[in-house]
């Protein structure tokens, strides 16, 4: 037994939700393009769960039971308003997500019509839960979810009590679209390894945005916005990357286990960057990012990933940086509860070996007699 590190190249399961096939992406065979063009957010989300499109009536129908289960449990907001002040995003939302469970009476209910509720719960209550704890730290009050508006809008709107611009809306409803699902990516595979023994759907939800956290997966957009502010410059951005390069030392933002000719998510994303640049009357953030790939792709061969150009859109948006990767977790959630349905339609425990590469023959030694 040869243990294969970081699992590359291994297939480790069969679904039929998306593919990333000689680079393109597609989300039930239509490729992400068309989808970041054309389709809502809830119509990617509704595809993911149910395998096509929604008719007019299904997507109304969708939408209403996302507006309707939007709200948070009292309990679950008075837990928000208990987490210490400085409290990492991530960390409060894989918190307040678990505890969404002890107040739903249908967790442990292992029906697909159950399942599929939950699925649908839970991407109406996390996008409430980002912003309520967001407005919460800043020590005021979360603003309940508006009726008959997307889940861009209600999210841009309960951040920041005010209604959003219709270009910030569009843009957040696209990077939503964008970062839906993404085949068997480390974030999903937690949640399908932790569905497998059967476990709920929330436990499966929870693992999920504790892998998403990690820097080298979700929270790699954060970690762009933090090199940005510490560049600062266009001027200063040759010789910080220059350095970063010599060391050795990875440049967040790029590079893919997967593609290696270019993630095709980045491309719109480095679209919007330039256009919300425009609209602000700023393209410094856009023109040091540009420079960045410039710099890192010339040298290294290196593509941006999804993580790179959403850096600096979001901060466009006026979204504060601990927020991105929560943000990639509320468009997620559709991607990980699509895969755990899957997983519970046809599942099987995930239980992999290692190879072991210990000490043998080793005796025990009573702790008097220990060296
Ligand atoms: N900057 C500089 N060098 C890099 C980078 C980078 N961003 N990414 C990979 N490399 C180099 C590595 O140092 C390594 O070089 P070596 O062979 O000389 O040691 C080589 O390319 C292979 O890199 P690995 O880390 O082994 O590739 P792996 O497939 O394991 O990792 C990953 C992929 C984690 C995305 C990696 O490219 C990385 O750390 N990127 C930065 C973090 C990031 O942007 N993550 C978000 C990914 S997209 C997402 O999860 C949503």
């Amino acid at each position: 037994m040869t243990a294969t590190k970081g699992l590359e190249g291994i297939v480790a399961a069969a679904s039929s939700i998306s593919s990333i096939i000689d680079g393109v992406l597609t989300y039930r065979g239509i490729n992400i393009d068309e989808l970041a063009e054309q389709a809502s957010f809830e119509e990617v989300a509704y595809l993911l769960w149910y395998g096509k499109l929604p008719t007019k009536q299904q997507l109304d129908g969708l939408k209403a039971q996302l507006s309707e289960h939007a709200q948070l449990p009292a309990e679950v907001i008075a837990g928000l308003k208990l987490y210490p002040k400085g409290s990492n995003s991530m960390a409060a939302l894989r918190t307040a997500v678990s505890s969404l469970a002890l107040y739903d009476d249908a967790a442990n209910d292992m029906s697909r019509e159950a399942n599929l509720l939950k699925a649908i719960k839970l991407q109406a209550k996390l996008p409430t839960v980002v912003a309520a704890f967001a407005r919460i730290r800043e020590g005021k009050e979360p603003v309940a979810p508006k009726k008959g508006v997307g889940i861009a809008h209600n999210f841009l709107y309960m951040l920041t009590g005010e209604e959003p611009a219709a270009v910030a809306v569009e843009a957040m409803d696209k990077a939503l679209v964008l970062h839906a699902d993404h085949e068997l990516n480390a974030s999903t595979f937690a949640s399908r390894v932790t569905v497998a023994t059967l476990s709920d759907i929330y436990s499966g939800v929870t693992s999920a945005i504790g892998a998403l956290k990690g820097p080298l997966h979700g929270g790699a957009n954060e970690a762009v916005m933090v090199m940005l502010d510490d560049i600062g410059s266009l001027a200063n951005v040759e010789p910080y990357i220059q350095n970063k390069l010599n060391n050795k030392e990875k440049v967040m933002g790029f590079g893919h286990r997967v593609y290696k000719n270019g993630d095709p998510r980045a491309k719109h994303l480095m679209q919007m960057s330039r256009q919300l640049g425009e609209l602000k009357g700023d393209m410094t953030l856009y023109e040091m990012s540009v420079k960045i790939e410039d710099l890192v792709t010339g040298q290294k061969g290196l593509k941006p990933n999804v993580d790179f150009y959403s850096a600096s859109c979001y901060t466009m948006l006026g979204i504060p940086r601990d927020l991105f990767t929560p943000i990639f977790a509320i468009s997620r959630v559709s991607g990980w509860t699509a895969h755990i349905l899957e997983q519970y339609e046809d599942n099987r425990l995930i239980r992999p070996r290692a190879e072991y590469v210990g000490p043998v023959g080793q005796h025990y030694v009573p702790v008097g007699k220990r060296g």
